[in-house]
């Protein structure tokens, strides 16, 4: 590819407005610099000339791969082991022994990481279960992890990551006990890849497959909706979680003034969400 050039406004408005359809991220005004960026690394990618002709492709010929390549490329898939810390030491200190206690009779558990981008979150929920409640380990428990991305999830179910992704988070003791060195890169044990599953999943769609869930992740992936679709998960969410379950939002995210069916629970220097009963 040739010269960078800048996105035209009718480029933009299709782009948005499509990204927007598919995914219900909202790229306003002023996400131009964005737009232009990750498609234009795109159209590099694939080979086309230029930012232009793919977007031009994309609009005569709707090509189902190459929309998928942009929703894929219009992601944001941040995210790193531990994030936030808080909501960590929530579900050891306070969620897991309180289901604990409450599951005690069917020893099973539904746990639902919702926006799992490359595998971090989920990895870490699970090594925290190993590292403080090895009595779970005769229990039944399933561990979906989802997101729109297939690319991400190809990321969750290899559990492969650089040395730089896994600096941001992992403490050294837990990377030599649940990973393994493979060259320049560092694979999760077979034992920690074969408690989750992964599934594709529009949190803007239907959710056929989501069962009853005692834990919700979905972190730091409703700030890129706007408030009716929040609203709508925020519901469904309410409509899936067992009685005495918990959700967990990122640390910029809240049910205030969108759901006030939830109830806002302190836990461990985090807030976390039940439906009240
Ligand atoms: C910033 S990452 C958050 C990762 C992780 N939950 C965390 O807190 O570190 C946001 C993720 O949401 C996913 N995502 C964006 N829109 C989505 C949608 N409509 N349905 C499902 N996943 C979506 C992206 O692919 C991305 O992996």
């Amino acid at each position: 590819m040739s010269v960078k050039q800048p996105i035209a406004a009718d480029e933009f408005q299709y782009v948005s407005t499509l990204v927007r359809e598919r995914s219900a991220i909202v790229l306003e005004v002023g996400k131009e610099y964005l737009v232009e960026s990750r498609l234009t690394a795109l159209a590099r990618t694939l080979e086309y000339d230029s930012l232009s002709s793919l977007i031009r492709e994309l609009r005569t010929k709707k090509c189902p791969q190459l929309v998928n390549h942009v929703i894929e490329a219009m992601t944001t898939n941040e995210t790193l082991f531990f994030r936030d810390r808080h909501p960590f030491e929530a579900l050891q200190e306070d969620i897991i022994p309180d289901l604990i206690k409450k599951r005690a009779d069917s020893k099973k558990l539904t746990f639902w990481c919702a926006a799992s981008s490359s595998g971090q979150e989920p990895y870490s929920v699970c090594i925290m279960l190993r590292e403080h409640f090895p009595q779970l380990l005769n229990w039944d428990i399933q561990f979906i992890c989802s997101d729109i991305s297939e690319l991400m999830l190809k990321r969750t179910r290899e559990g492969i990551y650089s040395q730089l992704e896994i600096n941001r988070g992992m403490p050294a003791r837990l990377m030599v006990k649940y990973f393994l060195k493979e060259g320049a890169t560092w694979q999760a044990k077979p034992e920690l890849r074969e408690m989750i599953t992964t599934r594709q999943l529009n949190l803007a769609g239907q959710w056929a497959t989501i069962p009853p869930c005692d834990i919700v992740f979905i972190r730091n992936v409703l700030i890129y909706f706007d408030t009716t679709v929040k609203r709508e998960i925020l519901g469904k969410i309410r409509r899936i979680l067992k009685p005495g379950g918990t959700m967990l939002l990122g640390g910029s995210e809240t049910t205030i003034h969108i759901d006030d069916e939830y109830e806002r629970v302190r836990a461990a220097g985090s807030w976390v969400y039940r439906v009240a009963s």
